[in-house]
């Protein structure tokens, strides 16, 4: 039994302040989710900001090692500090990134055909429980809209979005834009807005100069741009700084980041641009002298 309270006279129940209730979150059409998914979300998108920087380094899942992973603990944890949320595999996270890492992981969650197959025949590639045991903050599953495979990829996004619901567990849609499809904003936002009323939780995508305002304003959850094939530092930075100006919510890069000459030096940068909203020249000049 408890101690009885021996203060009763000194009660305090601040009678002329409203209480604060939960309900309200910060994040484009989550208001609605449950205690634990809002939770999870709010370490991939920090607080400040509404905003995130995932470094993701999941391509191995399907085309094994990709340049500037071959050995990520060599080059790659010591960027993980400067990153929101890591993006990466299961296999990776438990061979190779240190349990005591502070960072929350995104992880991918789909996988099957190697860059030799047809890579829209992905199916489930993990159990809900192992990502709960790994303490995840969100599941990556691909989408191929208008692929092969279209609507089995749709079906298992589907399933980890119920199973998701179930745990807390969001739920990131990767629109994957086959090499037959035209990456354009009308495709986009058709690829966008279906994972969204699909129940994803927040949508990975990329950006694309004309219209790319009309793909975040028509998807009613959290659009991350996805990085692409590496440019030139100070056009990745302008990339991402205007997916931010026409209503990103942050940016999830890889080869963008971890295949500069100055990885540590542009993922700092890509944080300005993302959180601060700093000018592309400005975050450049960062990136060369960091
Ligand atoms: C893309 O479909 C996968 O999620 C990738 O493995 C990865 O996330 C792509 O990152 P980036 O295009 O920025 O190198």
């Amino acid at each position: 039994m408890p101690e009885a309270d021996s203060s009763g006279e000194v009660k305090n129940f601040y009678l002329d302040i409203p209480a604060q209730t939960t309900g309200q979150f910060y994040l484009k059409g989550s208001g609605a989710l449950d205690w634990g998914m809002q939770n999870r979300l709010s370490r991939v998108f920090r607080p400040a900001t509404g905003h995130t920087v995932m470094l993701a380094i999941d391509h191995g899942y399907f085309q094994g090692p990709t340049t500037g992973l071959e050995r990520v603990d060599v080059n790659i944890l010591s960027l993980v500090p400067y990153a929101d949320a890591l993006m990466c595999t299961r296999g990776i996270l438990r061979s190779t990134v240190p349990s005591s890492s502070a960072t929350p992981v995104v992880l991918r969650a789909s996988g099957g055909p190697s860059i030799l197959k047809e890579l829209s025949h992905e199916e489930i590639a993990i159990d809900i429980d192992d990502a709960l045991r790994l303490n995840v903050c969100a599941l990556a599953v691909q989408v191929f809209i208008g692929g092969e495979f279209e609507t089995q990829t749709v079906h298992n996004m589907t399933r980890l979005v119920d199973l998701g619901l179930r745990y807390g567990m969001p739920v990131m849609a990767v629109t994957a834009v086959g090499k037959e499809m035209a990456r354009d904003a009308r495709y986009l936002r058709m690829a966008c807005r279906i994972c969204a009323e699909l129940g994803a939780q927040f949508v990975k995508t990329y950006y694309v100069a004309e219209g790319f305002e009309t793909v975040t304003a028509s998807c009613p959850v959290p659009i991350v741009m996805a990085g692409g094939k590496k440019l030139p530092e100070l056009d990745a930075l302008t990339m991402a700084y205007r997916a931010m100006q026409e209503g990103a919510a942050g940016v999830d890069m890889g080869r963008n980041i971890f295949q500069s000459d100055s990885p540590t030096g542009m993922i700092q940068a890509v944080s300005k641009v993302v959180h601060e909203g700093m000018k592309p020249a400005e975050a450049y000049d960062l990136y060369r002298t960091s």
